[in-house]
């Protein structure tokens, strides 16, 4: 038999994840902005605003985002950057990029580049940013140690790679309640709003088969990162992480 992999809830074969996740992102390209706002209730703007803020981003600063989508991140930190600095946005999907695109656009910010592109095989030059985030994208990768090694590939000596993800609620009560959220409301507002239950009950599947704060940390020094650490916001909905490329 193939060897599987998660795909929410379900076993499904190592090759076969990549396209269902295409097939959802295609899917909810459209409304992603307006489902992240219902959703969280706004809060999203809030969790990626606290990120950008502790990133430690200077003007001068080559920037990659990855799993950019619709280029919330970008759009933050494109401004902070000087004639030195630069930001590349990239995703494997061209739904979700091309909507980003079209933002970063009408916001002025023309230098910014654009690539379409796999985490687990990235197309950059070892040693090429010194600021790389993924926001909200790693969960859905296939290989999540792989694409680490590739993040830590193509980060500068003394660059800082930080992936913002939805993990493992600290307190066991609000994680009832969360899962009562999740599983009973966020498919039927994927219904109402996008006409698209499975890619919200995917969502929701997904973020309990992701790895938790530890995990995930062990997975960044695997791939080399050292000083690796961990903020959890509201109660470890999400948590950022955050890892070093030593000299
Ligand atoms: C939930 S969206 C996050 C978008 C954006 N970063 C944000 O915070 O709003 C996840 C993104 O990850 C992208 N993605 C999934 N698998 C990927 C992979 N293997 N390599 C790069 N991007 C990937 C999807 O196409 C999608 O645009």
């Amino acid at each position: 038999m193939a060897k599987q992999i998660d795909f929410g809830f379900q076993q499904v074969d190592w090759a076969e994840k990549a396209q269902r996740v295409k097939g959802v992102f295609d899917s909810v390209a459209p409304k992603y902005d307006l489902m992240n706002d219902l959703m969280s209730g706004g809060i999203h703007r809030l969790w990626k605003r606290h990120a950008i803020d502790t990133l430690g981003l200077l003007p001068h600063h080559q920037v990659l985002d990855l799993a950019s989508g619709t280029c919330d991140l970008g759009l933050r930190m494109a401004p902070m950057l000087n004639a030195h600095g630069n930001i590349t946005l990239s995703d494997i999907n061209e739904s979700m990029l091309s909507i980003g695109r079209n933002r970063m656009i009408d916001a002025g910010h023309l230098r910014a580049e654009f690539v379409v592109s796999d985490a687990q095989a990235l197309p950059f030059a070892d040693n090429s940013f010194d600021r790389i985030t993924m926001a909200f994208g790693l969960r859905n990768v296939t290989d999540k140690q792989q694409a680490l090694n590739e993040l830590h590939r193509v980060l500068k000596p003394n660059g800082m790679l930080m992936v913002v993800e939805f993990s493992k609620v600290t307190d066991p009560l609000l994680a009832k309640g969360y899962d009562w959220y999740s599983f009973n409301i966020l498919p039927q507002l994927g219904e109402l709003v996008a006409n698209d239950k499975e890619s919200y009950q995917y969502l929701a599947e997904s973020i309990r088969m992701h790895p938790d704060q530890e995990t995930l940390a062990d997975m960044f020094r695997t791939a080399g990162m050292t000083r690796v650490s961990y903020e959890n916001l509201t109660v470890g909905v999400v948590a950022i992480h955050k890892g070093w490329k030593t000299a």
